[in-house]
C-alpha cells in the first residue's frame, strides 16, 4: 500500500466539514479507488471553538491558512474559503509557491486569477482542481476536460446559480413577487453574505467564465462575461411568459462564433418543455453541445455540503490516483487571449408592453419594428378595462442591436403607456 495522501484544509464551513465527514466515512472506500489512503493533517478556520457537529480531534489545527498550505506535512491543500482575494488567495498561492497541489472550490478566485494561479502551479509541478467551483456536485469539469476532450465544443449553457433558479420557479409557482420571493431566500439561508453575488448573475458568470476556458482554450475573461441579474424581472414577466410557452432562467452561454467569443449570464426565455425550462427549485444543470457528442444534459446539486464535497472528494481521488490534468485542460502557456465578440448571436426576443388602447397604437409598434428589420413571430394582446393594452410579441431571430433601435422608436411613437420588457430568447 502506497503512502497516504494528506490533506490541509482550509476553512470549516459547509463544504469543508462535508470533506471532513466522507473522509470520516468513506475511508475504505476512498482508500480502494485512489490506491491509497486519504488522511487530514490539519485544518484551519477562524474560530477554533465553533461547534462544527464533527470530530475534529484528530487533526492538527492552524489559525492562519497561509502556515496551513505551508506545512511539509500536507500533499494537497484544501481551499474551501471562499472569496477572490484575502486568506483564500494569499494561501492558495502560497500552496503553489511550496509546490503543493492545490483542490479549490472557490470559483470567485479562479475567475479573477486562474491564469495566474495555473501558470504558477505548472512552473512548480503542482496541480489545480476545482469541479467543486462549478455547478456544486455536478461533475461538469471533468466531462468537459476529459470525457469531451475529443470534440470541438459548440457551446455550453447552463443554470448555475440554484439560488436564482430558486426564486424565479418560486415567483411563478407561488405567484408572488420578486422582492418577497427575494426575503424567503434570504431567511432559507440561500443567498450568499452578499446577495449580489447571487442575483446580480456575479457567481455564476464567474462559474461560466472557467467552463468557457477549458472549452473554448482561452484564458479565463470573467470581465468580458455580459452580466445580467434578476432583480428587475417580474412576476407579469413571469406570468406572461409561462402564456407564450416560456419560463425564465438566468442562463449562461458561452460559444465561439466567427464575431468572437461571447459569454452572457442573463435572464432568457427557454421553453417550458426543455429541459433546461423543467428544471425545479435550488437544482443547477449544464448543457454541452460538442461536434461529435451532440449534446450532453448534466443536472444535479449545485450547492450544499454533500454535494460540493462530493466534487472535491473526486479531485482528491483522482490526485491520489496519479492523474495530474492542467488546470484548464491544456498547457497554461498554450490559452489563447480571447476575442470577445461585440455583438452576440441573432435570437428570437420577447417584448412586453402596454399600449394606449387607440386606433393605430399596434399599427405604429409594427411599424417600428418593420424599420428596424423585425420581424414578428408571433403576438397576444390581453383583454383589459382601462385605456391602456398589454402586449406581447415574439420576434424571429434578430440583433439585440435591432431590438433597442425598435425601443428607443416605440418611445418615439407617442402611444406607449409604460415601460418596454425586452428579454432574449435562447434556442435550447
Ligand atoms: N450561491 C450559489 C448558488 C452556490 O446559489 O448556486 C455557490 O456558488
Amino acid at each position: 500500500m502506497s503512502d497516504p495522501l494528506r490533506l490541509g484544509i482550509a476553512g470549516l464551513g459547509t463544504v469543508g466539514t462535508g470533506v471532513v465527514k466522507i473522509i470520516q466515512r468513506h475511508a475504505d472506500l476512498i482508500t480502494a479507488r485512489g490506491g491509497r489512503p486519504v488522511v487530514i493533517t490539519a485544518v484551519s478556520a477562524r474560530d477554533h471553538t465553533k461547534n462544527r457537529d464533527v470530530d475534529l480531534s484528530g487533526y492538527a489545527w492552524e489559525s492562519d491558512p497561509v502556515a496551513l498550505a505551508k506545512r511539509a506535512d500536507v500533499d494537497i491543500f484544501v481551499e474551501v474559503i471562499g472569496g477572490s482575494e484575502g486568506p483564500a488567495r494569499a494561501a492558495t498561492e502560497a500552496a503553489i509557491a511550496a509546490g503543493k497541489d492545490v483542490v479549490t472550490a472557490n470559483k470567485a478566485l479562479l475567475a479573477l486569477h486562474g491564469q495566474a494561479l495555473a501558470e504558477a502551479a505548472e512552473a512548480k509541478g503542482a496541480v489545480i482542481r476545482f469541479e467543486a467551483a462549478v455547478a456544486g456536485g455536478i461533475p461538469v469539469i471533468k466531462a468537459l476536460t476529459e470525457g469531451l476532450a475529443g470534440n470541438q465544443i459548440k457551446r455550453v449553457m447552463g443554470v448555475m446559480n440554484g439560488t436564482c433558479n430558486y426564486i424565479l420557479t418560486r415567483m411563478e409557482s407561488a405567484g408572488l413577487p420578486y422582492e418577497q420571493v427575494f426575503e424567503e431566500a434570504r431567511q432559507l439561508g440561500y443567498l450568499e453574505a452578499d446577495p449580489t453575488l447571487d442575483v446580480g448573475g456575479i457567481d455564476a458568470g464567474h462559474k461560466l467564465s472557467l467552463l468557457a476556458a477549458i472549452a473554448f482554450g482561452t484564458k479565463v475573461s470573467f470581465d468580458a462575461v455580459e452580466l445580467e441579474g434578476i432583480q428587475k424581472i417580474s412576476i407579469d414577466d413571469i406570468r406572461h411568459a409561462a402564456d407564450m410557452g416560456f419560463r425564465i432562467k438566468l442562463l449562461g452561454v458561452a460559444q465561439m462564433t466567427g464575431r468572437g467569443l461571447e459569454q452572457r449570464m442573463s435572464p432568457c426565455l427557454v421553453p417550458s418543455d426543455s429541459p433546461l425550462g423543467q428544471l425545479p427549485g435550488g437544482t443547477n444543470m449544464v448543457v454541452l453541445e460538442g461536434d461529435s457528442v451532440g449534446q450532453v444534459v448534466l443536472r444535479g446539486a449545485g450547492a450544499g455540503s454533500g454535494p460540493t464535497a462530493s466534487a472535491v472528494m473526486g479531485d482528491v481521488i483522482d490526485l491520489a490516483r496519479g492523474t495530474r490534468l492542467s488546470t484548464f485542460g491544456r498547457p497554461a502557456a498554450s490559452l489563447a487571449a480571447p476575442v470577445a465578440a461585440k455583438a452576440n448571436a441573432p435570437a428570437p426576443h420577447y417584448l412586453r408592453m402596454t399600449l394606449q388602447d387607440k386606433p393605430g397604437a399596434l399599427a405604429k409598434i409594427a411599424t417600428v419594428l418593420g424599420e428596424c428589420g423585425i420581424s414578428i413571430d408571433r403576438m397576444r394582446q390581453y383583454g383589459h378595462e382601462d385605456t391602456s393594452a398589454p402586449v406581447l410579441i415574439v420576434t424571429h431571430k434578430t440583433t439585440r442591436d435591432a431590438v433597442d433601435l425598435a425601443l428607443a422608436g416605440f418611445t418615439a411613437t407617442g402611444v406607449m403607456a409604460g415601460e418596454t420588457v425586452a428579454i432574449r430568447i435562447e434556442q435550447v
